[in-house]
């Protein structure tokens, strides 16, 4: 388990960016954390890093966008899934095709479904700092992925 500070919205934006900018194809990022926690702040700075120009916003009510940077770019949020089946309709596994990178907002509500190499980051409130701060867990799945966790910390030195 790694663990970010991050101590604003720009800072977990900032910390995602340089993650966006070194992950590699078939990757893919479970996130997890209360309402509001920042998942699709994290998001967005992942977005940044591929090299996506399009605006990113929440996906929760039509559950998943699709955005094109120097990879494919999937975002979906499993906040209004409620049923396994509902899940079946998404046809989640076309989206893993190796060739894409994938981010689930609340992706512990069906974590099964998801492939098991992937980087979980739960984000949660950081309560010995003031409002702004979250601690961003990071828990790599896979040797993949702990080269990337790799990377990923010696390119984010705050
Ligand atoms: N350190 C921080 N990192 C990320 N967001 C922060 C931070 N500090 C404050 N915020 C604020 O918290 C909010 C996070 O909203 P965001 O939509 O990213 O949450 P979310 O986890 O996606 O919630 P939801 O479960 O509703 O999808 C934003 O308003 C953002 O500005
Ligand atoms: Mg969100």
């Amino acid at each position: 388990m790694f663990i970010w500070k991050s101590a604003s919205s720009a800072q977990t934006r900032e910390i995602a960016r340089r993650l966006g900018e070194i992950v590699s194809a078939g990757t893919v990022l479970a996130l997890d954390g209360e309402l509001g926690a920042g998942k699709t702040v994290f998001a967005q700075g992942v977005a940044l890093g591929l090299g996506v120009e399009e605006q990113v916003t929440s996906p929760s009510f039509v559950l998943m966008h699709i955005y094109q940077g120097r990879l494919l770019f999937y975002h979906f949020d499993f906040y209004r899934l409620d049923e396994e089946a509902e899940l079946d309709s998404l046809g989640l596994e076309e989206y893993f095709d190796g060739e894409s990178v994938v981010l689930v907002e609340w992706a512990g509500k069906f974590s099964d479904a998801l492939p098991p190499t992937r980087l979980e980051i739960t984000i949660v409130l950081d309560e010995t700092g003031d409002e702004d701060a979250r601690l961003l867990c990071v828990n790599p799945r896979g040797d993949l992925m702990s080269v990337i966790l790799e990377e990923w910390s010696r390119r984010c030195c705050f």
